[in-house]
C-alpha cells in the first residue's frame, strides 16, 4: 500500500511517501488502521547492501514500528524518538526558486543537514571518543555563501567528477567539447556542474534509518555533454552510524558519467588536517602531468610519499621531494583501489583524528579514490565561524579514474542507453579511545 501525503506552504511543498505493509492496514477497525498507518515505516524500499562481513553493516528494513507525523507548518517533522527528519526553507535562488534544508538525525548522536542545492551536506555532527558532538565537515552558514563561492564543499559532483583534458572526448567518432573551468580543462562537471543545480528532494524514514532521495535531470547538451541523463542520489543515515549514498543514472545517448561526493572533512572540527592518521589500501596511483591530467600510467606507491597502506599522518611525507607532490601542490591524486571494476564494496580510506578519537571510514564500489589534502584552501573562505586555512580539510572522493574518456587503458566511464549507472559510497563513523 502506498500513500502520497503532500503538505504545502507557499512554494515550499514537500511530499512524504509512506510505503506501508499491506497486512497492517487490512481487517482492522478504522481507528486501528489509522494508528497502524502512523506506525508504518516509509521511504524508498531499496537499501544498500554489503557483500562481505568485513564491510559496513547493511541496513535492513525491520518490522519495528516508527512513528510518522507531519507538521503542515514551515518545519515538517517525522520523529521516532531520536531518529528524525526535519525540513525547512534554506533560502531562494536568484531566479526565485526555493531551496530546502533537511536535517537527519539518528539515535546515536549522528546528524547532518542536506540541502537540495547541489545535494550539499552542509553540516555533519558526530560524537568524539568522550561523546562530545562536533561538526566534521567544512561548509557555510547560509545559501548565499554557497552561491557566492563554493570549492565543492559537501556537494554531489557530476556529470563527471575530476578532470577531462581540454574538455574534449569522442564517442563513436563524434567529438564533444565540454565547458572548461579549470584552466584549459574540464573539472567536476563544468561551470554549472551538479553541485550548482537545484535537485528535487524527498525525505523518508524507515524503522532504522532516515534519509533523502535527490533527483535531477541533466538535459542533452548541458555543459556540452550528450544525452538526457536522469540522476538519482539517495542519502541514508542509519542507526549503525553510516551515511550510505547510492548513485543511479540512466541516459538516452551514450555519455561519460562519474559521480561522487565532495565533502571536506576535519575530524577535529577545525585546524590543520596534517595530524590526521590516514590509511588508503591502494598499491598504485594514476600519476599526473601538468594541469593534474593523468599520464595514463599506473605508478606503484611503494617507497614513495603516496604509500598509505599502513596508516600514517597526512603531513608526514607531504613535503617530501616528489615530482607528483609538486604537481599536486600536495596530495591531489587518484589512488587505485581495485584491479577490475565490480560492485563489491571496498575500503577507500580510514582516517583517525588522534585528539578527538573520531574515525571516518569511506567505503565504495568505485575502482579508485581521489585523495585531496585541501591544498587550494588559503584562508580566504570562512564558514560556520571557522577560517578555512591551507590544509584545514581533506577529501576522499571515490570515483573512476580522471580523464577516463581519453584514456583507453582506464576503466570505461561510458553509460549507454538501456544501462543503469549504479554505485555506492558509505561514510562510516566511529571512535577510538
Ligand atoms: C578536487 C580536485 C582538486 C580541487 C578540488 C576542489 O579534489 O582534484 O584539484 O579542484 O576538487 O578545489
Amino acid at each position: 500500500m502506498t500513500i502520497l501525503m503532500t503538505f504545502s506552504k507557499g512554494a515550499g511543498c514537500q511530499t512524504f511517501r509512506l510505503a506501508c505493509r499491506p497486512a497492517l492496514a487490512s481487517g482492522k477497525s478504522f481507528s486501528m488502521a489509522m494508528l497502524v498507518l502512523l506506525l508504518c515505516g516509509c521511504g524508498p524500499a531499496q537499501q544498500p547492501t554489503s557483500s562481505t562481513s568485513t564491510q559496513p553493516a547493511a541496513t535492513a528494513t525491520s518490522s519495528a514500528p516508527s512513528a510518522a507525523t507531519a507538521d503542515p507548518q514551515q518545519v515538517k517533522q517525522m520523529n521516532n524518538a531520536a531518529l528524525s527528519v526535519q525540513s525547512k526553507v534554506f533560502g531562494q535562488l536568484p531566479d526565485g526558486r526555493e531551496v530546502s534544508l533537511v536535517t537527519l538525525k539518528n539515535s546515536h548522536g549522528v546528524e547532518l543537514d542536506v540541502t537540495n542545492y547541489g545535494g550539499i551536506i552542509t553540516r555533519l555532527i558526530t560524537p568524539d571518543a568522550k561523546g562530545q558532538p562536533g561538526d566534521i565537515v567544512l561548509g557555510y552558514d547560509n545559501l548565499q555563501q554557497y552561491l557566492d563561492n563554493n570549492p565543492y564543499f559537501g556537494a554531489i559532483i557530476g556529470r563527471f567528477g575530476n578532470r577531462i583534458a581540454k574538455g574534449q572526448f569522442a564517442i563513436d567518432g563524434k567529438s564533444y567539447q565540454l565547458a572548461n573551468n579549470d584552466g584549459d580543462n574540464h573539472l567536476h562537471g563544468g561551470v554549472q556542474g551538479f553541485d550548482k543545480k537545484l535537485w528535487q528532494m524527498q525525505p523518508f524514514q524507515h524503522a532504522d534509518s532516515v534519509g533523502v532521495e535527490l533527483s535531477y535531470l541533466s538535459v542533452d547538451g548541458e555543459e556540452g555533454y550528450p544525452g538526457n541523463l536522469q540522476v538519482k542520489v539517495i542519502y541514508t543515515l542509519t542507526n549503525t552510524n553510516e551515511l550510505q549514498m547510492q548513485f543511479q543514472a540512466t541516459t538516452d545517448q551514450t555519455t561519460p558519467v562519474n559521480l561522487t561526493q565532495h565533502s571536506y572533512f576535519n575530524l577535529a572540527g577545525s585546524g590543520s588536517i596534517l595530524e590526521h592518521q590516514l590509511e588508503i589500501p591502494a598499491a598504485q596511483i594514476t600519476p599526473v602531468g601538468a594541469g593534474l591530467i593523468p599520464t595514463g600510467e599506473l605508478q606503484a606507491v611503494e617507497g614513495t610519499a603516496f604509500d598509505f597502506r599502513s596508516a600514517k599522518a597526512i603531513g608526514r611525507d607531504i613535503a617530501a621531494e616528489d615530482a607528483q607532490l609538486k604537481l599536486g601542490l600536495g596530495y591531489d591524486h587518484n589512488f587505485v583501489l581495485k584491479a577490475t571494476v565490480d560492485d563489491s564494496l571496498v575500503l577507500a580510506g580510514r582516517v583517525l583524528e588522534p585528539k578527538s578519537g573520531r574515525v571516518l571510514e569511506v567505503w565504495t564500489e568505485e575502482p579508485a579514490v581521489q585523495f585531496y589534502s585541501g591544498n587550494f584552501l588559503d584562508g580566504s573562505l570562512t564558514g560556520k565561524g571557522v577560517q578555512y586555512a591551507h590544509r584545514s580539510g581533506f577529501c576522499l572522493e571515490p570515483q573512476h579514474y580522471p580523464d577516463a574518456p581519453n584514456q583507453s587503458t582506464f576503466p570505461s566511464t561510458l553509460l549507454k542507453p538501456g544501462e543503469t549507472y549504479s554505485t555506492q559510497i558509505v561514510y562510516r563513523f566511529s571512535t577510538k579511545s
